[in-house]
């Protein structure tokens, strides 16, 4: 039953993430470190800094690197999925309905969709962490950008 739950996240998800071409720098190597060196709460950190550089690079309509980030959010939401299989498989696809919708908003370039699929997004994740035990991890849109030493700007493709 739960290697059939897991079958069908990983079916669900891998689909939708990954579209972004990963560069020919990231192969990975034997010896490269794997995703179950991490915990739980460190791999949302990471989840974390990618919501808010979505945010900004959104904002900023930098299109490529919004679907640079999407692919790296959706794999990483799939890893924890995989990795921590009593998470509930309808607190992640929720997640990933949000990230499709702002996939498809990237594609057109569409700042209002992609704004509201955002919303979507951080619903689902505060809505997994009160399911999750962990109400007070409260999610929101980002007010100030953590990153300052990266530029965003308006893709040039
Ligand atoms: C499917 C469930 C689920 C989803 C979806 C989810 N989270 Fe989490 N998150 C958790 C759980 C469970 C913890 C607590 C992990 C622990 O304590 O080990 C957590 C912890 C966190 C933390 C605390 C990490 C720290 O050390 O400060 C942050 C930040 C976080 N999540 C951000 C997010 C963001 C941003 C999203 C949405 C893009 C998200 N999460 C989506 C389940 C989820």
């Amino acid at each position: 039953m739960k290697r059939a739950t897991v079958a069908l996240l990983g079916s669900v998800l891998l689909c939708n993430g990954a579209a972004s071409q990963p560069s020919p720098f990231a192969q990975p190597s034997a010896s490269s470190p794997t995703w179950s060196q991490l915990s739980l709460g460190n791999m949302m950190l990471l989840i974390q800094a990618r919501h808010a550089k979505i945010w900004y690079a959104g904002r900023a309509e930098d299109w490529a690197l919004v679907d640079y980030e999407l692919g790296h959010i959706s794999d990483d939401l799939t890893a924890a999925a995989m990795l921590y299989s009593d998470i509930p498989v309808a607190f992640v696809t929720s997640a990933d309905r949000a990230l499709v919708r702002m996939r498809e908003a990237a594609k057109q370039k569409d700042p209002a969709g992609l704004q509201s699929a955002f919303s979507e997004l951080t619903t689902a994740c505060n809505t997994c962490h009160t399911a999750g035990g962990v109400s007070f991890i409260r999610i929101q849109t980002p007010t100030t950008l953590p990153f300052t030493n990266q530029h965003f700007q308006p893709s040039t493709r």
